[in-house]
């Protein structure tokens, strides 16, 4: 099998260094990819959003199967133009990417089926928005519409917080057209993890759950991020709580969106918060892995993945065809300085084969460039650290061991990586 997978992420390395281990592939290619995935795949220069150029690569390098890692390309229907062209794409059409491409969307649509997630109203008017915000009992939490590349959430304490960032959205539009609609959720409290199945339009396989850290610094403090380290699995997602995520969830979602007509091939990626009752709620939808949860969930992933997602793409998933190991796996991102606001780019990375020689752990990049004969800086997130074990604890020892033989100037990651599972409160 040739196939192609789109993106330049740690995401798509992961899947790129797993599909190139896989006995039924042939080829990996990777558009846009980086000179890190450039190890793993031959990279070709086409932009995730050129969907003329994705459809022409595919068809030109004679590619089975196409494995789209961002949301953005979904969003615009690559897998539909795929479709036409007769290549097999693991990655929802526009119909079903509408579940991530708009909050609006995605409450009506849980709305419409019943699927628990927090109480909400969805706004264009700022007057509108504003008398909702003052009338109803609770914090809030303010989202724009469309894709924000995970800058349009609001998670307010007060009801002026809520009111400010109503304002940068609907009336300085902050997000040009994808906040031309609000929504305004209920704030709820819990423990958020990140739910993975892969869907062929019909079945359904558990890849597991995931937990990211989204916040910079340790103990959940500083601004948000892309995400700064996942580990997998979490305590808190025991098998009871995957059957009732399954009934409750991932089932009428998958029933809902084939019946509106849009059967959804890929993965599905449920953000669910799960609160002190053990009740799980969806925060959102996302309608592709998530980075840094790709590396992790894969980690443990046993068999070959090529089979598995072009099982997916084309309507002829089997229950057999997943099989999770009980191993506990990290990751933990390595940063630029400045990141998230302003990360420098073009410094020296020294260091990487060292990490990579510690045994069982493993090295994706996610943010680097060539620079005479070494690595530099090229994102906000640079690299992603991985290890697996028995335990988490030793998987910990294992990838910050590793991450700690990286000598990159500035360099910021989180020392406390599954925190809440080594907690003695959430150990069980
Ligand atoms: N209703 C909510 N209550 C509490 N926290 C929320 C709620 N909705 C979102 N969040 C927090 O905000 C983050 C971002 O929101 P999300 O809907 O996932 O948007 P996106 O990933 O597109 O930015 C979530 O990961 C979660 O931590
Ligand atoms: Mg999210």
């Amino acid at each position: 099998m040739r196939v192609l997978v789109i993106g330049s992420g740690a995401r798509e390395h992961a899947l790129c260094a797993r599909l190139r281990a896989s006995p039924s592939v042939e080829a990996v290619l990777c558009a846009p990819g980086s000179s890190g995935i450039a190890r793993d795949a031959v990279v070709h220069p086409v932009a995730t959003h050129d969907l003329d150029g994705i459809v022409s690569l595919a068809t030109r390098e004679r590619v089975d199967l196409v494995v789209v890692g961002p949301e953005g390309p979904l969003v615009m229907g690559i897998a539909d133009r795929l479709a036409t062209a007769g290549v097999a794409c693991f990655g929802p059409g526009a119909g079903a990417a509408r579940l991530e491409g708009s909050k609006s969307f995605s409450k009506d649509f849980m709305a419409r089926h019943a699927i628990p997630t927090a109480a909400y109203a969805s706004f264009t008017d700022y007057d509108a928005a504003a008398a909702y915000v003052r009338s109803v009992g609770h914090r809030v939490v303010v989202k724009a519409d469309g894709l924000a590349a995970g800058k349009g959430v609001v998670v307010c304490d007060t009801p002026q917080e809520a009111l400010d960032a109503l304002d940068r959205v609907l009336r300085q539009h902050a997000f040009g057209d994808a906040g031309a609609t609000v929504v305004v959720e209920e704030r709820i409290d819990g423990q958020e993890i990140s739910f993975h199945v892969i869907a062929d339009g019909e079945r359904y396989v558990v890849l597991g759950a995931a937990q990211d850290h989204k916040r910079l610094r340790d103990g959940d403090n500083g601004p948000n991020t892309g995400g700064m380290g996942a580990f997998s699995p979490v305590p808190v997602c025991t098998p009871r709580l995957v059957a009732r995520i399954c009934a409750e969830v991932v089932e009428p979602t998958l029933r809902g969106i084939a019946r509106e007509g849009h059967p959804f091939r890929g993965v599905l990626f449920v953000g669910l918060m799960i609160d002190d009752a053990g009740t799980p709620k969806v925060l959102e939808y996302n309608v592709r892995f998530g980075d840094p949860e790709c590396a992790v969930l894969l980690a443990r992933l046993d068999g070959d993945l090529a089979p598995l997602l072009d099982a997916a793409a084309r309507s002829a998933l089997s229950a057999e065809t997943v099989r999770v190991r009980d191993d506990v796996a990290i990751a933990v991102v390595i940063a630029a300085e400045g990141y998230p606001d302003a990360p420098r780019e073009g410094v020296a990375i020294r260091g990487i084969e060292l990490a990579e020689a510690v045994p069982g752990a493993r090295v994706y990049h996610a943010g680097t460039s060539r620079r005479d004969g070494g690595w530099v800086t090229a994102g906000g997130r640079v690299l992603l650290v991985t290890a697996t074990a028995p335990s988490l604890v030793e998987a910990a020892a294992i990838a910050y061991q590793a991450a700690d033989r990286i000598e990159l100037p500035g360099a910021q990651l989180r020392r406390d990586i599954g925190w809440r599972a080594l907690a003695p409160s959430a150990s069980r």
